[in-house]
């Protein structure tokens, strides 16, 4: 496919899981792609490897999602090296499961600084380099929609705060022919939940077709509202979760 020939992309959190299929994904349709790591260099750097084998450009950033200047630095790195940007896939998350009782203030802000602020720090930085056919899209979940175990106040809050930021930001952004989205996956097989995990079961128990998604199905999804055919699309949540939250 090169349907995003000519396109550049930045994906966050892109060495490993989904964020890692994303990248290959939108390579693999055309698109040079940009991505930021924390931890995992080697990883990162295979993927560019893989984005450069598709024939495309790829870059590796060093940015942490929890730090709102390197989030911002990453978008400009990827408009100095690539000269535009035209998707940004807002991927980068972490998980923290608890009850109420045991969650500190301290998890909060480091859940809010990762999940939701550094969604709108690259969403800004971004935006202004984007033009028409420009595209904005995050990762959410299906537990922003329904919380179905204990433990999962902090992440649903953050999650469900990006389907409000989707929205608004459609608004300010639609009459430019920018588009912005969220995507919500469920159980979806990677190192942050692995379809062998201990909670594993109890995941496809729930769900309609009752095995974990792979990250290149969540991926299939992006490529799509990345492309010009969901044009149309904007200020909407797709769940993408085996129906377990039908
Ligand atoms: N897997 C699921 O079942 C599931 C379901 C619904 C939604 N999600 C969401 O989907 C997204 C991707 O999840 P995943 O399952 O692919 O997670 P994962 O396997 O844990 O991978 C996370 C990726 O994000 C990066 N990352 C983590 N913290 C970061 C930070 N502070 N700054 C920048 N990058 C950071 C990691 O990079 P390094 O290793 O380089 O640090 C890695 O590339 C997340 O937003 C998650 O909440 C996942």
């Amino acid at each position: 496919m090169s349907g995003l020939k000519g396109k550049t992309a930045l994906v966050t959190g892109g060495s490993r899981g989904m964020g890692a299929a994303i990248a290959r994904r939108l390579a693999a349709d055309g698109a040079d792609v940009a991505l930021t790591y924390v931890e995992s260099a080697d990883k990162a750097r295979n993927v560019v490897g893989d984005i450069e084998r598709a024939g495309r450009r790829g870059l590796a950033i060093s940015a942490d999602s929890a730090d709102p200047t390197a989030v911002a630095a990453a978008v400009e790195k990827t408009v100095a090296a690539f000269g535009r940007l035209d998707i940004l896939v807002n991927n980068a998350g972490i998980f923290i499961a608890k009850p109420l009782e045991a969650l500190t203030l301290a998890e909060f802000d480091t859940m809010i600084a990762i999940n939701v602020r550094a969604v709108f720090a690259a969403t800004k930085a971004a935006a202004v380099h984007m033009g028409d056919g420009g595209r904005i899209i995050s990762i959410g979940s299906n537990l922003a929609e329904r919380a179905p175990s204990p433990g999962l106040s902090l992440y649903s809050l953050s999650k469900a705060a990006l389907v409000g930021f989707t929205k608004g930001v459609a608004r300010d952004l639609g009459a430019l022919g920018i588009t912005v989205n969220v995507v919500h996956p469920g159980s979806t097989d990677t190192d942050m939940n692995p379809a062998d995990g201990e909670h594993a079961d109890g995941q496809r128990a729930l769900m309609a077709i009752p095995r974990f998604g792979e990250p290149r199905n969540i991926a299939s999804l992006v490529a799509w509202l990345a492309s010009e055919d969901a044009r149309f699309v904007t200020g909407a949540g797709f769940v993408i979760d085996g129906g377990a939250n039908a």
